[in-house]
């Protein structure tokens, strides 16, 4: 935990529960780790905000020399908003209408295509426009089969074997192709299926002459459990940096543009979810701690049986030992559960619960489910103060879009 447990009850008082809460220093540490991933290459990051697109986080990572990726119009609106200059955004759509393309396209925005029809699209949009596209390079990889985001089994990016009509299009509407880019899954700690990934998309890139840039996806882990070890940066930057000289000796533009696009990597670690334990109680031998904390408020565990370390802030310390818990949230589901059978510390009611390592895709897949109401962000600067940066929803906020 970055705060103490006297400052989880202080939080909660002053801002409410369930609370996000994102500490600066570690979102800057983790920027500038991945920046600096290929120091002897022409290369630049891409955030991906879909991993946490708090407008305040977006500026820190902005200072923090870094670009962003989109994946809707929404998110071009708020990378905008927070100070990107088209120039710095990429916008990977994904079966996008030609509005939403035309959105992008005014704005002056770069567009990453993943379809033959979605190219034909952006070249009756667009005649002469730079473009760029999305390979599937055939290797996939990712902590569930639901983030999986290249391979025979998804639906993103073009299969290699079209490469002649991306070609064919390219001519018939006059394009240029300034970029390629894949995504093969979301979550790895050991970076040799990335390698693989990058060498194929790398023989794509061989296809096409005078490319800019090669953007070779993110996914890039960190650990969520005790017992995971962190990815080694020194070692994924090694084989990269002799994977791209190999690939630059053969290649026409020798000032060919590296990209990594990570979401998770860069927000994840900075933020924590607070919560308040309202009631305990055994069904039929198994202690369900019932808090704040339902899937409204944070998806991953029950969209990808995902694993949180969960922390607990007693309000009076307990004297017994340790004991088998499951958090439970107040979602009418039964799938509700933040964390099953943990071993923790004797929780009651008036505790705090902390779930670890949940800024990214944690805020930004929160819902309004069961018209609850998405909990405030709050940051805590380098200086040590913290501060409102999302607030709390109100009803006025649930009922804003009934007419
Ligand atoms: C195209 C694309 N780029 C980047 C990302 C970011 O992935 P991660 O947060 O795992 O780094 C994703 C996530 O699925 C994605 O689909």
């Amino acid at each position: 935990m970055f705060i103490s447990n006297d400052r989880a009850f202080d939080l909660i008082e002053k801002y409410g529960s369930p609370l996000y809460v994102y500490d600066e220093n570690i979102l800057r540490e983790r920027c500038r780790e991945i920046r600096n991933l290929l120091p002897n290459k022409n290369y630049r990051v891409n955030y991906s905000a879909k991993a946490n697109s708090n407008l305040e986080l977006l500026k820190i990572v902005l200072s923090e020399d870094i670009d962003v990726d989109a994946m809707s119009p929404g998110e071009i609106f708020v990378e905008q908003e927070a100070g990107f200059p088209k120039e710095r955004i990429l916008y990977i759509g994904n079966n996008v209408s030609a509005d939403e393309m035309t959105y992008a396209i005014e704005r002056g925005v770069l567009v990453s295509v993943d379809s033959l029809s979605q190219l034909e699209l952006f070249g009756k949009i667009n005649r002469g426009g730079r473009v760029a596209v999305r390979f599937n390079a055939g290797v996939g990889a990712g902590h569930h089969e639901k983030v999986v985001t290249a391979g025979k089994k998804t639906k993103f990016g073009v299969q290699k074997d079209f490469i002649g009509h991306v070609k064919e299009l390219i001519q018939k509407y006059d394009l240029k192709l300034v970029g390629i880019n894949q995504h093969i899954g979301s979550l790895f700690l050991d970076g040799d299926k990335y390698i693989d990934g990058v060498k194929n998309l790398l023989e794509i890139a061989h296809e096409f002459r005078g490319l800019d840039f090669i953007d070779m996806g993110g996914g890039f882990g960190v650990p969520y459990k005790e017992d995971e070890h962190r990815l080694d940066l020194a070692e994924l930057s090694r084989k990269l940096d002799a994977v791209f000289s190999a690939f630059i000796e053969k290649y026409d533009n020798k000032n060919i543009m590296f990209k990594s696009e990570p979401g998770r990597y860069i927000v994840a670690e900075c933020g924590m979810l607070l919560g308040e334990v309202y009631s305990v109680k055994e069904n039929y031998g198994i202690k369900y701690v019932g808090t704040d904390l339902g899937f409204n408020v944070l998806a991953r565990p029950v969209m990808y049986d995902s694993y949180h370390q969960i922390r607990v802030a007693q309000k009076k310390a307990s004297s017994g030992g340790n004991e088998k818990a499951t958090i439970v949230g107040n979602i009418c589901e039964s799938g509700d559960i933040i964390a099953k059978d943990r071993v923790l510390p004797p929780i009651g009611e008036g505790d705090i619960i902390a779930v670890m390592n949940a800024g990214a895709y944690g805020f930004s897949m929160s819902s309004n489910y069961n018209c609850r109401l998405k909990p405030a962000e709050v940051l805590i600067s380098s200086d040590g103060k913290d501060r409102l940066i999302r607030r709390r929803d109100s009803f006025e906020d649930i009922m804003r879009n009934f007419v």
